[in-house]
Parts: structure tokens; C-alpha cells; sequence
């Protein structure tokens, strides 16, 4: 065996670390990768050399080269060494060959040995199932990557960019980019700005969305557009929430509401084809805003399991229980989910369980949460409620929600009672989510799409006092309500021409039929509250564009990185991005954000507040 040390690789690799199979035997190779694991067996030293294909033994062999120094060598390689290899495939021994990989039939018997790189000790193990935090992970991201499921899922996302680029392409669609530094404009989020240095006391904004400018390339007579969109939003971050993520952001001109699902479910379709071989079943179902929030308590309904919310209202109209009569005599609600037996799998819901789902529910708004376990009677055939307001329960009032809701012994109901619906359907709707994954209702082989249609146009800001749109405020009403809109008239009740897809829970895409003629638009923004000076100051440039002859428009904007996760099937989207930011917006491994010096602050003509708090890591390092 001869080692060779050469500053340029000296062979290039004839194949990867996952390809070789027993055909190959007897053909020289010249593999390159990471030492994954060494183990001496007296004489022979095996070595799994792995690359991003996969992992390929070695056997180093000093009978065969003859060479003892060169085993010495081969001794001193650790695990995350880059090695390239010179050898002779060769068929295992069949006892030797290992199913589980795909080059598991042979080994190579090593020639000549190029350590091309040292490793230090890497601070944890690179398997597939790592047991080292994730805190640790992002430092060493790029440890991190080396291991085959973040491998998997980054490939994933590739297979997904390149799917959609065939499919939109196909369909006529031009890949056109648009500027990420760009205008503050008061739309969603919170903005990431950005100081500019030429000119003084001005800043940019990093795009939240290529929303304005895929509008303008409609104006521009780009009628079909996409892009893979970089969005920045400095908002509160959960685990399918990043800081900066990427869209697949789409435009068309000419359109309505039908046409864009048809062209978005065809894109789906493909995807699924192309990322997992599988074929889904388009057209999706739809569920309209009001029917997912009356049901689910959620306007992105997981469906793969029932458990829907109910009213009880009417049941409770003339109740001795106070907390319950006080809000429906000013008007309120009284909701609830019926867990039959059946649902309940080995769950006995004790006192403490159900303190905890009180607990839940009033994390999400309820101001409590009251539950009835209902037990076989001993004195008569009307079901006993074993509850803590069964005492307020009138004979009638068990009656009518033993029938109303066909309740069983065993069945468990959970009611909230309040004079905001939303607050009713929030919290039912969060512990439904809970409950779904508690009591294994949820199959997770189903990918359950949806089209949720008609979301409210504006929503009412109390704090502000004012309303905001909805979806953004280029979102074009639903024909029927453009006429009052126009005329300023029951904003609250007005529909958005606006959709959003759910998958399993979550919204995978959200867009919308767009306003296209200026009075429409001015209209919106005065409904916002909008002063005439703010409109021209923040959207004047828009507002003119719309008077050169605007065609009609919607769009819609895909999660990608949302899509990939829901496609490997994890809940953290941080598996799917290279290099993820932490729930508090920070990059572990480049210490990012991070202060900057004085004299950079100068140039930029910022001058910072005095700090509350030193920021922890670099005190003191900058004003
Ligand atoms: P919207 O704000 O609904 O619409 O965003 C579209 C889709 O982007 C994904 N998404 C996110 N993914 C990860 N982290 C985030 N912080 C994040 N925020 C949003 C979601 C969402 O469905 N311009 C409009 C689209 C349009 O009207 O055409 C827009 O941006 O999957």
C-alpha cells in the first residue's frame, strides 16, 4: 500500500460511496469521502468511508500490499478524516454481506491511501439518530449536515425546487427575480430594516413577500410569473416559523379563483409524483373560513381525524349554571368537543388530565374549561354526568345533550362557554389538535389537503381601532361585496377573494384574487384607516401603477420550506433548512446577531439607544 500526501487530490474519484455492487468485483476504484467508523481486527483495518451517497467498507490489508508503514498510516486515520482510496472491488463473504446498505455486497481492498484531511474529535457522533441537542447541532451545523437525514431532507427540497420549476415552466411560467432590499411597507409583519449609507437617515426593508412586485410584473405584461422567493419577517417564531424562509411565489394575469386551484393542485400532484412517487388525488376538498372555524376552531383544520366542535347553546339558554347563563344572556357561546368512548383509547382522564386541558384552554383565551364524564345511572335510564357543574344541571338540560349529541356512558364532553367566538373556537380548537396526537387519532399516512376559501377581507384591530386586512391589502374582495366596499359599508362582514392551502394541519400556501383597479384599491386603504398622505407616502407608486392599464390578477405563494417538512415527514422545519436560525432569530454557530463597531454605525449614520440589557455574549464590545 503506498500513501500518498499531496496538497491537490492527486486521483479523482471513479464512483461514490453508495454505487459499488458485486458486478463490480475486480475493478479498480478510486473512492474519496469521511471516515465514518474504523475498527482493527488484528491484522486487517476496516474502515466505513462515507460521502453523501452513502458508505462503503474498507479493508485495509497489509498481507495483500505488504507494506507495514502504510498500515501504520492507516492506523492513524480517525473517525471525519477525508481519505481517498485507491483498490480492488471484491465480493464479502456471504456471511459478511450486509442487506442494510446498497453497497453491502462488496468491500475495497485498499492500494494506496491519500489522507487528504485531519479531524479533530467532532463534539458528537454523526449517525442518523444523534442523540446530541439540537443547541449543540446548530453550532456545528456543518457536522450536522454530514448526517443522512438532514442529507435526505435537503435533497428533498432540491427534487421539490426542480418539480416545480419543470412543471410552472411547462406552463409558460418565466422565473423572474425581484429585489429583497426594498421599501417599508405597513403590510404584515414587522420589517428587518436595512440603514442605507448613501443615503443618509433612509433605510430599506427586506421583502416580506414579493407581494407589490409580482403585481407589477402583471402590470408589465409578464401575465405568468414565479420565483423561489427569499422572505424576511421579524415576527414571534414556532416551530414552523423561521425568520427568513423561501416561497415559491406565483402571479398570473387573466385568472379567477377556479383556474388557480386547477394550475396549484396540478403543481401538487406533481410534486408528490416526483418527490415520493406517489400519486394523490386532486381536486382537493374545500372548506369555507366560517365552517373551519364553527368545526375545527382553526382556519388550517388538520381533517385526518373527526372530533369536531359543537354547539351547545341552545341547550344551556335557560341554565342554573351562572358562568354559563352570564354569557349567552350577553349574547355568547357555549361550545364544546363530545370524546366518545371509542376515542379514548387507554386514557382514563383523571382529575389532573383534566386540569391540565383547563389549564390548556385557558392558555388559548377560555376563561375555563368545563368538563362532563358520563356514567351508566343507578337510579333511572337518564344518564348521570359526573361533573363539576353537574349540580347546575337541570333533568331537561342532561336531557336534550344526551340526545342532541347521542352521548354514551364513558363519553367525555369539554365545553367553554364565552361572549367572543373566537376565544370559544380557539381554545376548543387547540385542545382538539392536543387531543388528536394524545389519543392517536391522527394517521399519519394520509396527506389530507384543503382549500379554505371566503376569510373575512378586513378583521377589526380593537387595540388599534381600526381594521386590517386580512390576508394583505391587495387582496381583492369577493365580486359580490365589491360595491360595499367601495362605499365604506359593513367592512366587518365583507369576503376576501382570498384562499389558503392546509395540509395536515398546516398552511402549506396562502394568495388571492387581487385588486386591480385604483378607486378599488384607494377604497381598501381608506377602509384601513389609511390617510390619504400615508397611501401616497408608503403605496403611491402602486396606486399609479394601477392607473397604466392593469389586468386582472391572483396569485399564490408556497411555503417551500413548510412543504419539504410535511414531505419528510418531521415538525421541525428547522430539518429542512441548511442553516436554521434558533426560535430567538439567532445563528448558534455564527454568533449572529451581532454588534458592529462604531465606526460602521458612523458610516451608516445610526446611533444606538442606550441598551437594557449588555447583550450577553459580546458586552461591551460596541456602544
Ligand atoms: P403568506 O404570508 O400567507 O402570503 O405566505 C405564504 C406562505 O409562506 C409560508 N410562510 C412561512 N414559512 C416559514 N416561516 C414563516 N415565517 C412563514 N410565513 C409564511 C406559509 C404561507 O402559507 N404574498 C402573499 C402570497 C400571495 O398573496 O400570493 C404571502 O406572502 O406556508
Amino acid at each position: 500500500m503506498t500513501i500518498v500526501n499531496s496538497i491537490e487530490t492527486p486521483w479523482i474519484r471513479t464512483h461514490t460511496c453508495g454505487e459499488l455492487k458485486g458486478e463490480s468485483a475486480g475493478q479498480e476504484v478510486v473512492l474519496a469521502g469521511w471516515v465514518s467508523k474504523r475498527r482493527d481486527h488484528g491484522g486487517l483495518i476496516f474502515i466505513d468511508l462515507r460521502d453523501r451517497y452513502g458508505i462503503t467498507q474498507l479493508v485495509f490489508d497489509p498481507a495483500i500490499s505488504g507494506d507495514t508503514t502504510s498500515k501504520e498510516d492507516a492506523e492513524t486515520i480517525r473517525s471525519e478524516f477525508v481519505i481517498s482510496v485507491r483498490g480492488t472491488v471484491r465480493r464479502r463473504p456471504d456471511e459478511m454481506v450486509n442487506p442494510k446498505i446498497s453497497t453491502g455486497e462488496i468491500e475495497i481492498s485498499v492500494t494506496e491511501l491519500n489522507i487528504l484531511s485531519a479531524a479533530k474529535t467532532p463534539p458528537f457522533v454523526i449517525d442518523d439518530n444523534t442523540d446530541a441537542g439540537e443547541a449543540l447541532r446548530l453550532k456545528y451545523r456543518y457536522l450536522d449536515l454530514r448526517r443522512g437525514s438532514i442529507q435526505r431532507n435537503l435533497i428533498v427540497r432540491h427534487q421539490t425546487y426542480q418539480s416545480i420549476r419543470q412543471y410552472l415552466s411547462g406552463l409558460n411560467f418565466l422565473e423572474i427575480e425581484t429585489p429583497i432590499l426594498f421599501k417599508s411597507t405597513p403590510e404584515g409583519a414587522r420589517d428587518y430594516l436595512v440603514p442605507s449609507r448613501v443615503n443618509q437617515g433612509s433605510f430599506y426593508a427586506l421583502v416580506q413577500s414579493p407581494q407589490i412586485m409580482k403585481q407589477l410584473l402583471m402590470v408589465g405584461g409578464f401575465d405568468r410569473y414565479f420565483q423561489v422567493a427569499r422572505c424576511f419577517r421579524d415576527e414571534d417564531l414556532r416551530a414552523d416559523r423561521q425568520p427568513e424562509f423561501s416561497q415559491i411565489d406565483i402571479e398570473m394575469s387573466f385568472t379567477n379563483r377556479e383556474f388557480i386551484y386547477q394550475i396549484m393542485e396540478g403543481l401538487v400532484v406533481n410534486l408528490f409524483r416526483d418527490t415520493k412517487s406517489m400519486d394523490i388525488s386532486a381536486s382537493f376538498p374545500r372548506m369555507t373560513y366560517q365552517q373551519a372555524m364553527d368545526e375545527y376552531g382553526v382556519d388550517k383544520p388538520d381533517t385526518r381525524f373527526e372530533l369536531k366542535i359543537k354547539d351547545a347553546s341552545s341547550v344551556f339558554k335557560q341554565t342554573g349554571f351562572q358562568a354559563f347563563r352570564s354569557v349567552l344572556d350577553q349574547g355568547g357561546y357555549v361550545r364544546g368537543l363530545h370524546l366518545p368512548l371509542s376515542m379514548q383509547g387507554d386514557e382514563t382522564f383523571s382529575r389532573k388530565d383534566l386540569d391540565d386541558l383547563s389549564k390548556m384552554a385557558q392558555q388559548n383565551g377560555a376563561r375555563g374549561l368545563a368538563w362532563v364524564k358520563v356514567e351508566t345511572s343507578k337510579e333511572g335510564p337518564l344518564a348521570a354526568f359526573n361533573s363539576p357543574i353537574a349540580k347546575f344541571l337541570s333533568d331537561a338540560e342532561r336531557e336534550q345533550l344526551v340526545r342532541e349529541w347521542r352521548l354514551q356512558p364513558g363519553d367525555l364532553l369539554l365545553l367553554v362557554a364565552d361572549t367572543n367566538y373566537d376565544t370559544v373556537c380557539g381554545s376548543l380548537g387547540a385542545l382538539r389538535s392536543h387531543l388528536g396526537r394524545k389519543l392517536n387519532l391522527i394517521d399519519e399516512s394520509l396527506f389530507n389537503f384543503l382549500w379554505v376559501t371566503d376569510f373575512p377581507l378586513l378583521q377589526y384591530d380593537a387595540e388599534a381601532k381600526r381594521f386590517a386586512a386580512c390576508h394583505h391589502p391587495f387582496t381583492s374582495p369577493i365580486p359580490a361585496d365589491e360595491k360595499k366596499l367601495l362605499a365604506g359599508e359593513d367592512l366587518a362582514s365583507l369576503k376576501a377573494a382570498a384562499y389558503d392551502l392546509v395540509l395536515n394541519g398546516y398552511e402549506v400556501a396562502g394568495g388571492s384574487i387581487r385588486i386591480f383597479r385604483q378607486e378599488v384599491q384607494q377604497a381598501m386603504f381608506k377602509a384601513m384607516g389609511f390617510s390619504e398622505k400615508e397611501v401616497q407616502d408608503k403605496f403611491g407608486f402602486f396606486v399609479e401603477a394601477l392607473q397604466y392599464g392593469t389586468p386582472p390578477h391572483g396569485g399564490i405563494a408556497f411555503g417551500v420550506d413548510r412543504m419539504v417538512m410535511l414531505l419528510v415527514g418531521t415538525d421541525a422545519i428547522r430539518e429542512v433548512m441548511a442553516f436554521p436560525k434558533t426560535q430567538k432569530a439567532t445563528c448558534l454557530m455564527s454568533d449572529c446577531p451581532s454588534p458592529v463597531t462604531p465606526e460602521q454605525l458612523a458610516e451608516l449614520h445610526v446611533a444606538l439607544l442606550k441598551r437594557e440589557k449588555p447583550a450577553s455574549a459580546d458586552a461591551g464590545k460596541a456602544p
